[in-house]
């Protein structure tokens, strides 16, 4: 049978770092409190002439340039993203361009913070469908843009950025022995909209909007609905917890990652954690963790790995694969 088997990874972070120091004077709060509820340190922010399209392109190249790959051998581009260049066109399909790629194809995905894992998960029902050989797989963030920067409930927590991975149609043999992608789950509801979005968009008030979110629902809902989905793509892949190696979750709030955590028992030494420099990169997030261990050594050839995301919908999803 037909696996979708990563091979190369690539990430891309704005110049500016903003350390949680910088918002005192911006708005009312701590390093101290920013710390305690959330992890996070730091966040990369990015500038005017940076943006989801140039990071994305710069994640991809980077990603190629891993893989040993040119741009011609790739044939599909998935874009995870909530904050395009435009409305439209695709912000991928200018990625393709960047790339300097007329052929094939390439599309958004909006699913927020999870949408890295839905574009994952999309791209290889492509590639096991035998309509792509090679898919760069992108999430790329410009979250800065949507924030309310007088909201210090909100502002604080997210960041710019960009991570992909390229899949390659291989030949396994329909075991958890195969490298690639083993089992995916995926989930929405759409009666939590209240909780987290954007108060704007092109049918609705013609402009952008700003991000709003209940952080406390949210945070309710987070641990169970994570656990849910990891529970399913482990039972679909025939594997427990405790034979993961690693687990990269979604880089949303320290907390919620180390409950997730300890109600699945998996090992706090075997989890990815970047949110401390990285802050909240919605659909960036798992891509950018992902590419860190394997950037440091930690991720190697024939690792399980187990991807996981919640975010506005709300979305959820995980994505078990052996490396
Ligand atoms: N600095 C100082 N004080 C603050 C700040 C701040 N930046 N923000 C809020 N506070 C205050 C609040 O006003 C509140 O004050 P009060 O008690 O006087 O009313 C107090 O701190 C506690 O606020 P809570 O919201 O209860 O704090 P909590 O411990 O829940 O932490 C947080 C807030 C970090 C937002 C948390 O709820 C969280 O992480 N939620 C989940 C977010 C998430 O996972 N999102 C994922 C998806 S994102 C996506 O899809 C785009």
């Amino acid at each position: 049978m037909i696996r979708s088997v990563v091979r190369g990874v690539g990430t891309a972070l704005p110049r500016r770092v903003m350390k949680n120091a910088d918002f005192e004077g911006v708005v009312e709060t701590s390093d101290e409190w920013i710390v305690q509820r959330t992890g996070i340190r730091e966040r990369h922010i990015a500038s005017d002439d940076e943006t989801t399209a140039s990071l994305g392109e710069a994640a991809a190249r980077a990603a190629l340039a891993n893989a040993g790959m040119d741009v011609a051998e790739i044939d599909l581009i998935v874009l995870a993203t909530s904050t395009p260049n435009n409305t439209f066109p695709a912000t991928a399909v200018e990625i393709q361009n960047r790339l300097g790629m007329t052929h094939g194809f390439a599309f958004d995905l909006q699913a927020v913070c999870s949408g890295f894992v839905y574009a994952i998960t999309t791209a290889d029902l492509y590639i096991r469908g035998g309509l792509a050989k090679r898919a760069l797989v992108i999430g790329s963030e410009t979250f800065s843009r949507i924030l309310d920067w007088t909201d210090r409930t909100t502002c604080v927590l997210f960041g710019d950025g960009a991570g992909a991975v390229i899949l390659e149609a291989q030949t396994g043999e329909g075991t958890t022995a195969d490298r690639g992608i083993l089992a995916t789950s995926l989930r929405s509801d759409g009666s939590h909209k209240e909780k987290l979005y954007v108060d704007g968009g092109p049918s609705t008030t013609g402009t952008v909007g700003h991000l709003r979110m209940e952080g406390r629902e949210v945070f309710k809902h987070a641990v169970s609905m994570i656990t849910d989905v990891v529970e399913d793509a482990l039972r679909i892949g025939g594997i427990s917890a405790g034979q993961l190696d690693w687990f990269v979750p979604h880089q949303a709030n320290k907390r919620i990652i180390d409950a997730s955590a300890r109600k699945l028992g998996i090992d706090p030494a075997k989890v990815v954690v970047t949110v401390d420099r990285h802050g909240n990169t919605s659909a960036a997030s798992v891509p950018l963790a992902l590419a860190e261990a394997v950037g440091d050594g930690r991720i190697k050839a024939g690792d399980m790995v187990l991807l996981e995301a919640m975010g506005g919908g709300f979305t959820w999803g995980a994505v078990l694969l052996r490396w």
